[in-house]
């Protein structure tokens, strides 16, 4: 029995899934319904990663308490993949008992069989990657990843021998070409392996980050994030003893973008190899989605939202877009414009136009029916068409396994394009009107469905329910999952006689001019029109005293919302009243530096008097201060 199985990451649950997201569990979808389509038994698994400080963090920062806050968002990712067709066999949480038990497991057998020890390490930390990183690894003394300086930290842990086990893992990566793919990604694990290898640091001490597993063989500690995570590709498949495991890890294809290839191509080997596990079969490394060359940002406002475009344009349109636009190994960009004009001329125009045209002429010229095909009715044009198909299927099936999906795509299409022009060639319309040519129109029909049906069951794994949609007009009463390989290949698939359904289009198109006037406007809305103001001279300006003020004590003023009471230090001591209330906790303020308008006649606000003004900038989200980026002596003037 052939067997394939398929994994995703396992996504931190600090943020709502994105497009990225989207795209490696949809690729891993394409994948295990391709592989069940040629007749493998498939396994595919994905899930949460719910450990570690960015977690804990994120939850802090949410008001939240762990558990209440992994389960949020854990349920964020769980609700989501049903919504893009997901066809997953199981979702993994590292929350998990039955995980947890795994990862202790072998957290032991690798401590007993030496290849644990404790130790002291200082190095290089960044909190983003929850890793050490060597300086080599640092771009301008920054993490790569986050932008950001790491911090240097210094603990007592137990460490993970990877050095011993440096020299295997080159010799197995240049002995098993495809462990890792594309190459250009097995090249940079080789790359890094020319230097030696550090151990591994595996885990916390618990009065910095209690929330994680508990080492089996020291309870002050926790794993680390990584030894945790990692694992689950083998717990879900019940470790060590499960039947799935036995049946699947053989098989096993972990997909990533590059942002986790080290964890992938070092930490994992080399964990599975100390605990006396056999390597996976293959890691498939993709690039990142950009917007407008840019990283996805939360901060910048760029972050694609899946389901905003599901609900847009149709969950089958994005899955295609995201396959066809991406080479698997490099980077892309996402607009979506570009996913607009995918929309409209390879889904509306070729596929839409075929499916359409072709159910339109059946009902018109063979009343709605399948014709039966006339014995030794095939003419050379059908001949050549049928061959083209064959090599489709067979550049299909072989981009498929490469992870050429775009590949793929476009010989699906240069198929669907063919049927379009024959169409044109044949012009049924004029068959129909000659009576002595009714064997050859339905010829001519015959083949157009027949290429129909072979175009569903090709786009199955990318669009399930365009190619159900497809396949039940046509009248083939199967689930897109019960697919098989046969049924794409065979000539004549389709029921003599069977009533087809014209039905609607199966993809509208979007009117590109109306959408860019919509951008447009709405773009021009956001960004609202500077207000111009009344203009001063200079010297009108220069009357205006403008101070920094240190803050010594602030206190609320009573029965007050809006309103705090501020001595300061200008030089000399003062007081201020000023309306932040709302917006600053008292301590949040004393030893801050402010700014001040420190020649304005004294006015009392209930009761208080307030000898100055301080600055504030104002916006919907409220006042934030106005501060110097770095300490300077109180009284300075600001100019
Ligand atoms: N929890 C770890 C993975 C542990 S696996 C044992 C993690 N989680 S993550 O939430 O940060 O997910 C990273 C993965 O999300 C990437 O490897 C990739 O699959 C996907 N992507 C996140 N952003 C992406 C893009 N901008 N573009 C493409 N994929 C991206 O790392």
């Amino acid at each position: 029995m052939k067997r394939f199985y398929v994994t995703t990451p396992i996504y931190y649950v600090n943020a709502a899934p994105h497009i990225g997201h989207a795209y490696t569990t949809i690729v891993a979808d394409v994948v295990n319904r391709f592989y069940k389509l040629i007749g493998y038994e498939t396994y595919f698994l994905t899930g949460t990663d719910e450990h570690g400080d960015k977690i804990t963090q994120a939850a802090r920062e949410a008001g939240m308490e762990p558990r209440a806050y992994v389960d949020k968002i854990s349920q964020l990712f769980r609700d989501l993949w049903p919504r893009l067709n997901i066809s997953n066999d199981y979702f993994i949480r590292t929350t998990d008992e039955s995980h947890k038990r795994v990862v202790q497991y072998i957290l032991q057998k690798v401590y007993d069989a030496g290849d644990i020890y404790f130790g002291s390490y200082r190095g290089l930390y960044c909190v983003g990657c929850e890793r050490f990183y060597t300086e080599r690894e640092l771009v301008n003394g920054k993490c790569p990843d986050h932008d950001k300086e790491p911090v240097v930290r210094e603990e007592e842990n137990y460490f993970f021998r990877m050095s011993k086990y440096q020299d295997w893992l080159v010799e197995y990566i240049k002995n098993h070409p495809e462990f890792i793919q594309p190459e250009r990604y097995r090249n940079e694990v080789l790359a890094f392996l020319r230097d030696p290898l550090e151990d591994l640091c595996i885990s916390r001490p618990k009065e910095r980050l209690s929330w994680g597993i508990t080492l089996p063989f020291d309870d002050r500690y926790v794993t680390y994030v990584w030894f945790d995570a990692l694992i689950n590709y083998v717990s879900a498949l019940g470790y060590p003893d499960g039947d799935l495991f036995k049946k699947f890890w053989p098989v096993a294809n972990h997909i990533i973008a590059k942002d986790i290839l080290k964890p992938h191509g070092i930490y994992w080997p080399t964990m599975l190899k100390a605990a006396g596990i056999e390597p996976y079969q293959s890691l498939h490394v993709h690039g990142y989605w950009k917007i407008e060359e840019g990283k996805m940002s939360k901060s910048k406002g760029t972050v694609v939202r899946p389901l905003d475009l599901v609900n847009i344009y149709g969950l089958d349109a994005f899955r295609y877009f995201l396959l066809r636009e991406m080479v698997f190994g490099l980077d892309a960009n996402f607009s979506e414009e570009a996913l607009i004009q995918r929309l409209n001329s390879d889904l509306a125009n070729d596929l839409g136009n075929l499916f359409s045209r072709t159910l339109a002429m059946v009902q018109k010229f063979c009343n709605g029916r399948v014709p039966s095909m006339p014995e030794g009715g095939e003419e050379p044009t059908e001949t050549e068409i049928w061959e083209q198909a064959d090599r489709t299927a067979e550049e299909y099936e072989k981009s498929m396994r490469e992870f050429a999906f775009h590949k793929a795509l476009i010989a699906i299409w240069e198929l669907i394009n063919r049927a379009n022009k024959y169409v044109d060639e044949m012009a049924p319309w004029e068959l129909a009107k000659d009576e002595t040519r009714r064997k050859r129109l339905a010829v001519v029909m015959r083949t157009l469905l027949e290429i129909n049906r072979m175009v569903a069951v090709l786009i199955a794994p990318f669009m399930p329910g365009t190619a159900e949609e497809m396949l039940i007009r046509l009248g083939i009463d199967k689930k897109v999952l019960e697919l098989r390989w046969e049924d794409a290949r065979k000539r004549l698939g389709l029921k003599e006689g069977y009533e087809v359904e014209k039905g609607k289009a199966l993809f509208p198109r979007v009117n590109m001019e109306e959408w860019k006037k919509k951008m447009e406007k709405e773009q021009k809305e956001d960004r609202p029109v500077e207000k111009v103001d009344e203009l001063i001279s200079i010297e009108e300006f220069q009357r205006i005293k403008l101070k920094v003020a240190t803050v010594l004590e602030a206190e609320r003023v009573p029965k007050s919302k809006k309103l705090m009471k501020l001595i300061v230090d200008v030089g000399g001591k003062r007081q201020i009243v000023a309306g932040i209330a709302q917006y600053y906790e008292p301590e949040d303020l004393v030893g801050k530096q402010v700014v001040i308008v420190s020649n304005l006649k004294p006015a009392k606000l209930m009761g208080i008097e307030s000898q100055g003004m301080m600055l504030a900038a104002e916006s919907p989200e409220g006042l934030a201060m106005v501060t110097c980026d770095k300490p300077v002596p109180a009284g300075s003037e600001v100019r």
